[in-house]
């Protein structure tokens, strides 16, 4: 593997197309291949962003020794069985959250990563959003002061979705909160305790055998004083798509607003109480990253000078995080560092939430995180 430039190869071309402008940019990456199995939507793609190396077949492509690295952005329940395929072919990998469905799955990929010393990073949007940005650099100057609770949810309506999505437990896919409340502190969850709460309809209750309309746990954190409290719901509850983080510090907090687009709010301790609250327009962090990619903060999904326009997520843009995202795995692999999230601390993430739904089936039960999740012991 060049160390200056990082072969990328991205599999799944819904939303992983979005990166592929990015990686083009980045001046450590060279946007090598593209895997989709629709032929014709492949070289849809690869011709708009002119791209040579195309392949339908995932197994095709993990044997083209030039591809250093996958970036992975299929559908969940193949998260875990390709990216342990990647890491055993000797690529390194980026996924899109959820790093697997279940904890064996996490347990397998912190294994293989351990024994083939390559790099792992799940590609968790909200803990490089400009907002999460804003509140990291508050606590790191120390504004915030001793950070008292955090706490975030993650609402969405998804009736309708197809294939996997109909009747999910909410908390299969909670990275979108836990990520933030663990990610601020860098800290690791140690225990999870999660309450369901109502009840969805029938017909979609049968795919995965699970009631409950909103799902809402308590995080503990590891060697620490704090916990977080997570909610969400994606049935038959009407609310904004919302993904909310919230930090509570003995100076200040950073509230999210009620209604998406609005400012966050800082709360700042001793003041006359009508002071105490004050909207604030979240900066832009595209001074974090290389000049060639900062344009990708703004949140288009094509809108550079070459592309066109062709589509455009829910939640697009993800709070300007996909090139900082981008950023991370590239850097880490050019400097041989650690990402973040690395497998130990995805594997954590991702299991706070299995498990915050095994605990809602027993009751609210107290599930411990398993020790591979845990960076030390
Ligand atoms: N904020 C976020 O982090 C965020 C936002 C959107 C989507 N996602 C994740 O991205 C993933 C994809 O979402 P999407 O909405 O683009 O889904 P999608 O179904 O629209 O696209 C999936 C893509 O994967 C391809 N694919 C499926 N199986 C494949 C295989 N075996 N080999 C090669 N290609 C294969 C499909 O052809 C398609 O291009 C999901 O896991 C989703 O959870 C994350």
């Amino acid at each position: 593997m060049s160390t200056s430039k990082i072969n990328i190869a991205i599999i799944g071309l819904g939303f992983g197309a979005e990166f592929i402008p990015i990686y083009q940019r980045h001046p450590n990456a060279n946007m090598y291949a593209i895997c989709q199995r629709n032929k014709e939507s492949l070289n849809k793609t690869g011709d708009v962003f002119g791209i040579e190396k195309r392949y339908t077949d995932y197994d095709e492509l993990l044997k083209d020794p030039n591809v250093d690295a996958v970036h992975i952005n299929t559908p969940i329940p193949d998260h875990a069985a390709q990216s342990l395929k990647a890491l055993r072919a000797g690529k390194h990998v980026a996924c899109t959250v959820p790093m697997a469905t279940t904890v064996e799955e996490c347990e397998q990929i912190v294994q293989v990563v351990k024994e083939t010393g390559l790099t792992y990073m799940m590609m968790e949007t909200v803990v490089y959003a400009r907002e999460f940005l804003f509140m990291k650099e508050l606590y790191e100057k120390g504004e915030l002061g001793k950070i008292q609770f955090l706490k975030a949810s993650h609402q969405q309506d998804m009736d309708g979705w197809p294939n996997y999505w109909p009747g999910l437990p909410p908390m299969y896919y909670a990275t979108h909160c836990v990520g933030p409340v663990l990610g601020l502190t860098r800290s690791e969850a140690e225990y999870v305790s999660c309450f369901g709460s109502g009840t969805i309809r029938k017909e979609l209750q049968s795919f995965y055998n699970s009631p409950f309309a909103v799902e809402s746990a308590l995080i503990k954190f590891r060697n620490s004083d704090l916990s977080a409290y997570v909610y969400r719901s994606l049935f038959d509850t009407a609310r904004q798509y919302r993904e909310s983080f919230e930090v509570y510090g003995s100076k200040k907090s950073v509230e999210w607003p009620l209604i998406e687009g609005h400012p966050l709010v800082v709360h700042t301790a001793k003041r006359p109480e009508p002071e105490i609250p004050q909207e604030v327009e979240t900066p832009d962090y595209a001074h974090l990253l290389p000049e060639s990619i900062r344009r990708f903060t703004t949140g288009g999904v094509y809108d550079t000078d070459e592309h066109q326009h062709l589509s455009f997520t829910q939640g697009a843009g993800h709070g300007g995080s996909h090139p900082h995202l981008v950023h991370e795995f590239v850097s880490a692999l050019v400097e041989k560092r650690s990402p973040f999230p690395n497998a130990t601390q995805s594997a954590n993430i991702t299991c706070v939430g299995i498990l915050a739904h095994e605990s809602a089936m027993q009751g609210g039960k107290i599930i411990k995180l398993p020790d591979f999740t845990l960076s030390k012991i």
